[in-house]
């Protein structure tokens, strides 16, 4: 009932720029440009959002009851709108030669790059196109994270807009929750992680081809990244940091499975990027801890698989005390990457049946039954004392650091904070510490990071 009185009903602020347009095609919800087009995607491009009117006011309008109308300006502040610019650094130079050849696409034409470095929705756009060559130069634009608005940009503009369930705001207009952390660190995943081709988006897949090419390996923690970006958004000052971090550690596996199931199917295999890196670089000594502490589980020379999207999984799983079979099926699928050359097709079943498994155990993590209390507890129980790590790395002691940090930045306390101070004395890894490589010291003496060491260092503060 009140959709159908949306449709109608165009209030609040001008029309986007590319609606007005239309009008002369006589389809009030659909920009002259995807009229042009049917492979658009449903995109109607960032500059349909940014103008004065609309989200692209210079300061906030202050109320509490809509939003800012500046976001625009915000995001302008934002990594993300350097996204595509980037690619013309000589550092993405390089990474092109290295992939495609001196003679080969640019970093800024490969659309391999353009994926995840400009709206994924525009990645692949024909070059007749109209939003072609403009919406890359927006980086990481609107769509990105909020969906392609073709079926909502007229509609969200209405004064009733806000009634609409969420659920339908997505299920019939294509715009994605946000409001949602699950929704929202699975869009964040989407690029931070990788994923394969679905619903319009392109492949977004950070191979090891292009992290040996140059570039950076990709390490997602949902409420770091989160952080790390300047928000547009009303701050509503909801404690929940370590809410974000266990939604993110699990949409984080989810993305990653994901993606290995696309990878099942194309490109080089095994996927070394699949795999801890530092299992394959690093120096070779005698006598290396490597060969006293054999991790669980794996034998010799195998190769240590998901070692940072699935390093806390397991206890996690436990702690969340929902009936299901996931560690059994990581275990089972671990094994299977574990072989030299991983049969394809036990891997993509694994996968199906991971997932299964894990969708049970996040079903718990609505806002309905899951809250930051419940999250706390969780991170206790993870980086307590009792709670041991699937395989010691330099990537499960990431993890377990940037576990804490959550749980301090959400409830301080005293002890992990002195902790935290102890193991990162200026807001970084100890020397020694900061690199899972050897270091040489001043001394002459050689330190290597030695996981199990700096775990236990951890954990033997905990209570
Ligand atoms: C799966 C998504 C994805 C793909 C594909 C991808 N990138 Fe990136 N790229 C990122 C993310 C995310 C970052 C930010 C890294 C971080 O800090 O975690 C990044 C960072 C970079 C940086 C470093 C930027 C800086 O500010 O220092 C360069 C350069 C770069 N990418 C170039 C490329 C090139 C060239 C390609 C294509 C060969 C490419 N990227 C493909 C996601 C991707
Ligand atoms: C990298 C992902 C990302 C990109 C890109 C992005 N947004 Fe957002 N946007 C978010 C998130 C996350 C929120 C927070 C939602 C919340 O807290 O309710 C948000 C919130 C908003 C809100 C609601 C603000 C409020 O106070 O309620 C508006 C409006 C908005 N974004 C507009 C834009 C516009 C316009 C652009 C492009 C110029 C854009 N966004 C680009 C992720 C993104
Ligand atoms: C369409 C792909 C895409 C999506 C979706 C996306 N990002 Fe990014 N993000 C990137 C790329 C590419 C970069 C690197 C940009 C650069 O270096 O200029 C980046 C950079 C960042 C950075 C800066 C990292 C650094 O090392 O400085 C943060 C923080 C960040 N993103 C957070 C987020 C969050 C939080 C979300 C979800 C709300 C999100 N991103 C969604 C592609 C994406
Ligand atoms: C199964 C073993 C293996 C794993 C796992 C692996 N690599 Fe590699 N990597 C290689 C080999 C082999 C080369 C080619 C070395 C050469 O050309 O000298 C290479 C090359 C590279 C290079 C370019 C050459 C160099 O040494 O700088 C980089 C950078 C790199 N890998 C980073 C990574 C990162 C980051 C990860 C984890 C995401 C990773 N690798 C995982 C085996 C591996």
């Amino acid at each position: 009932m009140v959709l159908s009185a949306i449709v109608l009903v165009i209030v609040l602020s001008p029309l986007p720029r590319k609606s007005v347009a239309v009008s002369s095609e006589g389809m009030k919800d659909k920009p002259a440009t995807s009229i042009a087009n049917a492979k658009l995607q449903g995109l109607v491009g960032t500059s349909s959002c940014s103008s004065r009117g609309c989200h692209g006011a210079l300061d906030s309008t202050g109320a509490q009851d809509k939003c800012g109308q500046n976001e625009y300006l915000q995001w302008t502040r934002d990594p993300h709108a350097d996204a595509y610019r980037v690619l013309f650094d000589a550092r993405s130079v390089k990474i092109a030669e290295h992939l495609n050849g001196p003679k080969g696409p640019k970093a800024h034409e490969d659309a391999r790059c353009l994926a995840c470095h400009a709206t994924p929705q525009a990645a692949e756009l024909p070059k007749e196109n109209p939003l072609h060559h403009e919406e890359k130069q927006f980086g990481v634009g609107c769509e990105s994270c909020h969906g392609s608005a073709e079926k909502w940009i007229v509609s969200h503009t209405s004064l009733t807009w806000h009634k609409v369930d969420p659920e339908e705001k997505w299920k019939t207009y294509g715009m994605v929750d946000v409001t949602n952390l699950s929704k929202r660190a699975e869009q964040c995943a989407g690029c931070h992680v990788g994923a394969p081709r679905r619903d319009g988006m392109p492949l977004r897949n950070m191979n090891h081809d292009m992290i040996a090419a140059g570039h950076p390996r990709l390490l997602f923690e949902f409420g770091t990244f989160q952080a790390n970006m300047p928000p547009h958004w009303r701050d509503n000052k909801v404690n929940q940091e370590a809410y974000l971090w266990t939604v993110g550690q699990f949409a984080t596996a989810e993305a990653s499975l994901k993606l290995l199931e696309a990878r099942v199917d194309s490109g080089p295999w095994p996927e070394f990027a699949e795999y801890d890196c530092f299992a394959c670089h690093h120096g070779l000594t005698a006598s290396s801890w490597r060969q006293s502490e054999i991790p669980r589980g794996r034998k010799p020379g195998a190769l240590p698989w998901g070692s940072w999207s699935f390093a806390l999984m397991r206890q996690l799983e436990k702690q969340m005390q929902v009936p299901s079979s996931l560690k059994q099926e990581l275990d089972s699928l671990e094994s299977s990457m574990q072989k030299p050359i991983p049969d394809r097709k036990v891997v993509a079943k694994g996968v199906q049946k991971t997932l299964e498994q894990l969708r049970r155990v996040t079903g718990q993590l609505d806002r309905k039954r899951w809250d930051e209390a419940k999250s706390r507890k969780l991170i206790q129980a993870v980086t307590g004392k009792g709670s041991p790590v699937h395989h010691p790395s330099w990537d499960s002691a990431e993890q377990l650091y940037l576990a804490l940090y959550a749980l301090n930045e959400s409830e301080y306390d005293k002890r992990v904070r002195d902790l935290l101070d102890e193991l990162t004395p200026l807001r970084a890894f100890r020397p020694g510490f900061d690199s899972p490589l050897s270091i040489a010291l001043p001394n002459g003496k050689e330190k290597a990071f030695h996981p199990a060491q700096f775990l236990e260092k951890l954990k033997a503060n905990r209570n």
